[in-house]
């Protein structure tokens, strides 16, 4: 199906999120042309493209990191392209980033503790002396859920690599999401971490959506039930998984060489 196919086959009100017309440009660049996207609730997307394809750029469209030049976007059926960043987070919306913003010098089980506070009606206090059991509750079930629990203790700097991407995972997740960016969340992990990647993703409540963003695609196939391609700014090809593996221009644009 083609996009435009696609995009008309799912207006409808029911969805997570629905993109019409965005497009972001800098100065004379357009780095996202004309972009229509709707994800279900619950659905799980990739998409893929090549450096420079406008990926990132679309989520600091949806996340309010960047205002569109044009176009809305609907989160759950409420207008936001004009809400900023933590209008969307309160509303449920959250992403992880290419480049790590964990407290290094924290525990792990402090780093989701915090995040689990910050997100926390009322109980928000710098003073507070007491944890609160709920989400000292609430934050060890995040951590198991990432498979960090044998390191709950330990101190972040002191992580490997491919487990400080597994913390912004469970970062991600405390307060009730209802929607995850991950932007290529596989990058720079060995292939047992990509494994653990794929488990930790595929094990996520079903009644959270996300859009990943990955070059791998052996993790990016696996993880999700439908994939955007775009190249230059726009969006090119939507289908299922096993649909855009065998397409022949996804192959000569994406697969055959130049990513990275
Ligand atoms: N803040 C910015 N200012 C100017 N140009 C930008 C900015 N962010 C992205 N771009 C440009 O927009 C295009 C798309 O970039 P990006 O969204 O990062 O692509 P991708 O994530 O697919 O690799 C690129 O040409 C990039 O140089
Ligand atoms: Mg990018």
């Amino acid at each position: 199906m083609n996009s435009a196919a696609m995009a008309s086959s799912q207006v409808s009100a029911g969805n997570a999120l629905e993109l019409r017309g965005i497009t972001k440009r800098f100065g004379a660049l357009s780095a996202i042309s004309d972009v229509t996207l709707s994800v279900r609730p619950g659905e799980r997307r990739a998409v893929l493209g090549s450096n420079g394809a406008g990926k990132t750029t679309l989520f600091n469209c949806i996340t309010g990191d960047f205002l569109p030049t044009a176009g809305f976007i609907r989160f759950f059926g409420e207008d936001v392209t004009v809400f900023p960043p933590h209008e969307r987070i309160r509303r449920g919306l959250r992403r992880t980033y290419q480049i790590s913003s964990l407290f290094t010098g924290l525990s792990v089980l402090d780093n989701v503790y915090l995040a689990c506070r910050g997100v926390s009606r009322n109980r928000f206090s710098l003073l507070r002396p007491h944890r609160d059991d709920a989400l000292m509750h609430a934050a060890s079930a995040l951590i198991d859920a990432v498979h960090l629990t044998a390191d709950r203790d330990r101190i972040v700097g002191e992580l490997a690599y491919g487990q400080q991407r597994q913390l912004e995972i469970a970062l991600a997740l405390s307060g009730a999401p209802r929607f995850i960016l991950f932007d290529e969340p596989a990058a720079g992990l060995s292939p047992t971490e990509r494994r653990d990647l794929v488990a930790i993703l595929t094990s996520l409540p079903s009644h959270i959506g996300y859009i990943i963003i990955e070059h791998d695609m052996d993790v990016a196939l696996r993880v999700v039930e439908s994939v955007t391609m775009m190249h230059n700014g726009r969006i090119f090809k939507e289908g299922r998984p096993e649909e855009i593996e065998d397409d022949p221009e996804v192959q000569e644009l994406y697969l055959g060489g130049g990513h990275g």
